[in-house]
């Protein structure tokens, strides 16, 4: 009886590998399945994630220079699929299987900056996203890194061109409320009133 059982379920396995290898599509144009792209990413999150944490590198001062290098760089090397600003892709980007994603995104963003070094560096296989590290230098890796990073930022934290601090900081006082303080009767302050 219970080989029975094991062969009928070895029966049941048999078909569903064969059902679902029969069905299956190598199309890219349907919307890649929600359950899939969040599988996907997953495990792509977790050997990202493992390939970062075997670099030793130490990572140049983030600052607007570096950021200004890599958005040239990557108008000649990423832009054709990423689109020319990083958050809009190219119709080759938006057709391709996985779609390519919206740099400044907080899926993209969430990746640290070594991370991020990690997988310009190398690619992801089976995505498209081809590895840049026979083409480019580290450095120039890092450029792109932290052109990368900056598409996350809202345009008064980027980094100015006096102060580096770095990378993934903001500078502590973005918005500090300016105030006036006006005497009205000449002993005692009577309003503290945010600057028009
Ligand atoms: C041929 C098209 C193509 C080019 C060129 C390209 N990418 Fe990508 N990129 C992709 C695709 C496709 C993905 C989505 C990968 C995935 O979903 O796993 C991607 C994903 C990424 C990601 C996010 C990875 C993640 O885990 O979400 C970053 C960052 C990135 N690319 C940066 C770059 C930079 C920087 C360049 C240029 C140096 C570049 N890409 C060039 C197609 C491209």
């Amino acid at each position: 009886m219970r080989r029975l059982i094991v062969a009928l379920i070895i029966i049941a396995i048999i078909i569903a590998v064969a059902y679902w290898v029969l069905t299956a599509d190598i199309s890219a144009l349907p919307q890649p399945g929600r359950l899939e792209t969040r599988v996907a990413a997953h495990f792509r999150n977790w050997y990202i994630s493992r390939g970062a944490g075997r670099l030793s590198i130490k990572p140049p001062v983030y600052s607007a220079s570096e950021v200004s290098q890599g958005e040239g760089l990557f108008g000649m090397a990423c832009a054709s699929c990423h689109g020319k600003d990083g958050r809009h892709p190219t119709n080759i980007g938006k057709s391709m299987y996985p779609r390519v994603p919206d740099l400044g995104s907080r899926e993209v963003q969430k990746l640290s900056n070594t991370e991020l070094f990690w997988v310009v560096k190398n690619g992801v296989r089976l995505s498209g996203m081809p590895g840049f590290g026979n083409t480019l230098s580290n450095d120039n890796i890092w450029q792109l890194t932290f052109y990368v990073r900056s598409l996350g930022e809202s345009p008064k934290s980027k980094p100015s061109s006096r102060i580096g601090y770095p990378p993934g900081r903001r500078p502590l006082l973005q918005k500090t409320p300016r105030f006036v303080l006006t005497v009205t009767d000449g002993r005692r302050p009577a309003a503290l009133r945010p600057l028009p």
